[in-house]
C-alpha cells in the first residue's frame, strides 16, 4: 500500500482544521441561532459550550487520530479496541449525511452569488429564495458544489485540502473584517450591537430547554466535532506538536470568525428588518440578509462579497466532510483516493436530492440533535474510561502541559463532558421527536 500522506507543516494542519471548523455554521447559522434564541444570552451559553465542552472534546479526537494514524473508523481497532469501532462509524455516517445537505446549502450560496451579480434577489428576496432553494435549480447548484468538493479532495491532503484552505481562510478573515467595518457605519448599528452583546439572563432561565441543546449542538457542529473529521485530520500529523496548543488556536480562530460574522450581520439586520425579524429556519437567514442587501446603499456589491465569503467557508468545510468517509475507504480498502472521492461524492449527491426538495431541516436536525451528541458521548466514554492511558500519553507528546492539567482533562472527559452531552441529547431527541410527530419536517 502506498505510504500514508501527511500535512506538509504544522500550519498546514491548522489551516485545514480551521477550514473544516469555519463554515456555514459560523457565518450562516451562528448569527441566526443567536438572533432567534435571545441574542447575547445565547451567545454566553454558546461560548461556555465551545470552551468548556468543545475544546476538551477536540483533544479527544486529536489524541485518537494522531495516536492511531488511522481514519475515524479503523482508529479504534488500530488502538486495540475493535469493539468501539461503532463509535467512529456513527461519526463518519454523520459526516456523510451532513455532506448531503451541506452541499445543498452550498448550492444555495452559489445561486446567491449569481443573484448578486444579476441583482435578481434585490427586489424580492423571498421570491428569489423560493425559486433557488428547492427543485431543479437547487439540484443543479448542489451538483456543482459537490463536484468542486470532490475535485479538491481527489488531489489529496497536501496538494488539495492544505493548499485550498491556505488560500481560503485568510480570504475569509480579511473579507469579514471588511464587512464588519462597513456594517458599523450603518444607521441603527448600535441597536444591533446591543441585542448581540448585552445579555438578558432571564432569557436563559426561561428558555433553558431550547438554548442549551441549540448552543451545544452549535458548538459541536462549528468545531466539526463528532464527525470523525478531526480524527482523520489529526491522523495525517507526521510529527508531534502540541495538541492543546493546536486546539486552542483552532478554537479561538473559529470563535473569532463566528463573532465577526455577528458583527457584520446584526448591524445589517438592525438597519433593515430589525434584529428580531430573523428568527426561524434555514431559509430565513438567506431571505433576511438578501432582503437587507436589497435595501442598503451598495448592497449588491456587499452581497456579492458576503456570499463569496460564505462559499469559501462552505467549501473548506465540505472537503473535510468528504475526507472523513474517503479516508476510511482509502485506508481500509487500499483503493485509489480519486476513485473513492468520486464514488462517495456521487452517493452523497443522490442522497442530497431529498434536501434539495425541501428536507434540509430534517437532515440538519437529525445531525444536530441526534447523531452528533451520540457520537461525542461514545468517543468521550472511550477516551475517558477505556483508552485513557494511551490518550493521556498522546496528549503529553510534544506539549508542555503538566500532569495536573492532564488529570483535569481526563476527569473532565470522564464526567463533565458525558453529563453535558446526555442532557443535550435528552433535550435534542425530545425536540426532534416532537418535530417528527407533529409533521414539522414534512
Ligand atoms: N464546522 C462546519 C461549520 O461550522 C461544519 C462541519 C462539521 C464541517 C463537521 C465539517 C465537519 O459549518
Amino acid at each position: 500500500m502506498a505510504q500514508r500522506e501527511t500535512w506538509t507543516s504544522r500550519a498546514g494542519f491548522i489551516f485545514a482544521a480551521v477550514g473544516s471548523a469555519v463554515g456555514l455554521g459560523n457565518i450562516w447559522s451562528f448569527p441566526f441561532q443567536t438572533a432567534s434564541n435571545g441574542g447575547a444570552a445565547f451567545l454566553v451559553v454558546y461560548l461556555l459550550a465551545v470552551f468548556l465542552i468543545g475544546f476538551p472534546t477536540m483533544l479527544i479526537e486529536f489524541t485518537i487520530g494522531r495516536r492511531s494514524k488511522q481514519n475515524a473508523v479503523s482508529a479504534f481497532a488500530e488502538l486495540g479496541y475493535g469493539d468501539w469501532t461503532f463509535a467512529g462509524a456513527i461519526g463518519v455516517f454523520a459526516s456523510f449525511i451532513t455532506l448531503a445537505f451541506y452541499s445543498v446549502v452550498g448550492g444555495w450560496v452559489i445561486s446567491y452569488i449569481v443573484g448578486s451579480v444579476t441583482g435578481a434577489y434585490l427586489g424580492d428576496a423571498g421570491a428569489y429564495f423560493g425559486s433557488v432553494s428547492s427543485g431543479l435549480v437547487a439540484v443543479g447548484a448542489h451538483a456543482l458544489f459537490i463536484a468542486v468538493t470532490i475535485g479538491i479532495v481527489a488531489f489529496g491532503v497536501a496538494d488539495g485540502i492544505e493548499r485550498a484552505t491556505k488560500f481560503m481562510i485568510p480570504a475569509i478573515l480579511v473579507l469579514l473584517v471588511g464587512l464588519a467595518v462597513w456594517a458599523s457605519t450603518l444607521p441603527g448599528a448600535g441597536a444591533g450591537y446591543s441585542y448581540y452583546l448585552s445579555p438578558d439572563f432571564s432569557v436563559i432561565a426561561s428558555n433553558f430547554g431550547d438554548i442549551v441543546p441549540a448552543a451545544m449542538g452549535q458548538a459541536f457542529f462549528t468545531l466539526s466535532l463528532g464527525f470523525g473529521v478531526m480524527i482523520a485530520y489529526a491522523s495525517y500529523l507526521g510529527r508531534d506538536d502540541s495538541l492543546p496548543g493546536d486546539s486552542a488556536i483552532i478554537v479561538v480562530l473559529n470563535t473569532i470568525v463566528a463573532l465577526l460574522a455577528g458583527f457584520a450581520v446584526f448591524p445589517i439586520l438592525a438597519a433593515t428588518s430589525g434584529v428580531g425579524g430573523a428568527s426561524g429556519g434555514a431559509g430565513t437567514a438567506f431571505i433576511a440578509l438578501a432582503g437587507a442587501f436589497g435595501q442598503l446603499p451598495a448592497g449588491q456589491i456587499i452581497g456579492l462579497v458576503f456570499f463569496i465569503v460564505l462559499l469559501f467557508a462552505a467549501l473548506s468545510s465540505s472537503i473535510s466532510l468528504l475526507e472523513a468517509p474517503t479516508s476510511y475507504v482509502v485506508d481500509s480498502q487500499g483503493m485509489e483516493r480519486r476513485t473513492v472521492a468520486i464514488g462517495i461524492g456521487a452517493v452523497a449527491f443522490v442522497l442530497g436530492i431529498a434536501p434539495a426538495y425541501g428536507y434540509v431541516g430534517l437532515f440538519n436536525d437529525l445531525v444536530f440533535n441526534v447523531l452528533l451528541p451520540v457520537a461525542v458521548l461514545f468517543i468521550a466514554l472511550f477516551v475517558g474510561w477505556v483508552a485513557n492511558r494511551e490518550a493521556v500519553d498522546e496528549l503529553g507528546r510534544g506539549s508542555s502541559i503538566g500532569e495536573g492539567a492532564t488529570t483535569i482533562w481526563l476527569w473532565w472527559v470522564r464526567i463533565v463532558v458525558p453529563i453535558a452531552v446526555i442532557v443535550t441529547l435528552y433535550l435534542g431527541v425530545t425536540s426532534f421527536y416532537t418535530g417528527l410527530t407533529t409533521g414539522a419536517y414534512f
